[in-house]
């Protein structure tokens, strides 16, 4: 019999993949599809994130307004990152659920699904050489994990601890994969991991030596791939090879997410990042240097414990040097199991005020930006049809809505930037 399953995904990417295999397998192994409408599901399972605190409070009342309205006798599992933290602790404080799988157990999901109360949240637990269903629906765009787990020790980030010790998927399963997905349709593949750049620092079975950029050399060779990304990459690792490939080969985007957290080397050094604003500098004018119309995506985080007024307009002068094209950022929040978290935390006032300069900084910054790109020529793929315009990406990453719908899913189009309206780009495909 059809069984339906509804799940909601949180958090970053590799969430999205993790939710992507888990679908993969239920479908292939157990029969299920997927469902919208959560009053008809057999199994709802929410993917969760805990790199913040605010989401992981409200999972419970998300649990209990599920419990309230599912179906009778439908299973409520909780998967992700929350998973990893909370573990056992998730039943006794919600006993509608009927199972907790960690973010590194994902390959577990069909015989947790039949266990009762089981919770699997092993940490140690090494899925790298597991290979994962595949649903063969053709799709333009396809994520593709490389590692697992992550060795660093950001003294405010909890993933290390629910995700684990790093691990890199070996080079014949990511290319089969990539394969597949590519005779399937897929346009552009996204390499996945905390740190992909540290590609190769640790198999789980003997492999052969090979970094990051070996793996891009061999990504490329695939028919039918177009584009490349990749995230997150680590600063650290941004060595000369490194951006050197990402300059010269053809099929990677040139766009690239640069996660700088803090532009204070006082702060980088206790968030324990492991390099200066000066090498981070550096890496950037490297970057713009032979790829000038490089995309730079950032992430920041306002108000850590020991970040002085001086320190955060260290960050406002970074973000003024590199004139990011994207950015997310944060207010710290701090989590247990990570080396900060008994620190003083900064006055909420104070960190609030910080993050909103931040922002209006940097929106300046994007809507002067926008202008210079009116009459520029983007090659970009259409990833959304909507009723009245078509959406894509240029090569450096920038989102562009295109008011015409005869376009075709995945097509690439030479598209001339006509207007901006606060910052958003609009173009016409140049014929
Ligand atoms: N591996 C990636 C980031 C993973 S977490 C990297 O090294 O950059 C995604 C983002 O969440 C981080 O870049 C950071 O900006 C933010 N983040 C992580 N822990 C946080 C915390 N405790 N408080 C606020 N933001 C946090
Ligand atoms: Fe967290 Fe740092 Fe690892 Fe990124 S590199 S996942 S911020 S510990
Ligand atoms: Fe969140 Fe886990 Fe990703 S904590 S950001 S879902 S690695």
């Amino acid at each position: 019999m059809n069984k339906k399953l509804f799940i909601k995904t949180f958090g970053c990417a590799m969430n999205t993949r993790d939710s992507d295999h888990i679908i993969a397998e239920l479908k292939e192994k157990e029969n299920y599809t997927l469902t919208e409408d959560i009053k008809e599901a057999d199994l709802i399972i929410l993917n969760t994130c805990s790199v913040r605190e605010k989401p992981e409070r409200k999972l419970f009342s998300e649990i209990g307004s599920y419990a309230a309205i599912k179906k009778k006798g439908a299973k409520i599992g909780i998967c992700g990152c929350t998973a990893s933290a909370l573990g056992k602790e998730i039943i006794k404080k919600a006993p509608s659920v009927d199972f907790v799988l960690g973010a590194r157990n994902v390959s577990k999901i069909t015989s947790i699904i039949n266990t009762p109360k089981a919770v699997e949240v092993e940490i140690n637990h090494d899925e790298s050489n597991y290979e994962f269903c595949m649903t063969t629906e053709s799709n333009i765009r396809a994520l593709i994990n490389i590692s697992i787990g992550c060795d660093k020790k950001c003294s405010y980030c909890i993933v290390p601890h629910t995700r684990g010790k790093e691990i890199s998927i070996p080079l014949n399963l990511i290319l089969k994969e990539a394969q597949i997905r590519a005779d399937n349709g897929a346009k552009e593949i996204i390499l996945l991991g905390q740190n992909v750049n540290n590609y190769g620092a640790r198999f789980s079975s003997p492999h052969e030596k090979i970094n990051f950029t070996r793996l891009l050399k061999e990504i490329s060779k695939i028919n039918g791939i177009e584009r490349i990304k990749f995230v997150s990459p680590h600063p650290l690792h941004m060595d000369d090879e490194f951006i050197e490939e990402f300059a010269n080969n053809k099929k990677i985007s040139k766009y690239i997410h640069m996660p700088l957290q803090s532009g204070s080397n006082a702060v980088l050094k206790d968030m324990k990042r492991g390099y200066t604003k000066e090498w981070f500098l550096d890496r950037v004018n490297k970057i713009k240097k032979l790829c000038p119309d490089v995309g730079i995506g950032t992430d920041i985080i306002v108000a850590f414990p020991t970040e002085k007024e001086e320190d955060f307009y260290d960050t406002l002068d970074m973000v003024k040097k590199v004139e990011f094209d994207t950015m997310y950022s944060f207010v710290y929040s701090p989590r247990k199991d990570t080396s900060a978290f008994n620190m003083k935390e900064i006055d909420s006032k104070i960190a609030a005020t910080r993050l909103e300069i931040l922002q209006n900084l940097h929106k300046q910054i994007l809507e002067k930006k926008a202008k210079n790109e009116i009459n520029k020529i983007h090659k970009v793929m259409i990833e959304n049809i909507k009723d009245s315009a078509s959406e894509g990406r240029s090569d450096n990453g920038r989102l562009i809505t295109i008011k015409d719908t005869n376009l075709s899913l995945g097509g690439f189009y030479d598209v001339v930037i006509t207007n901006n309206e606060n910052g958003s780009l609009f173009g016409k495909v140049v014929r």
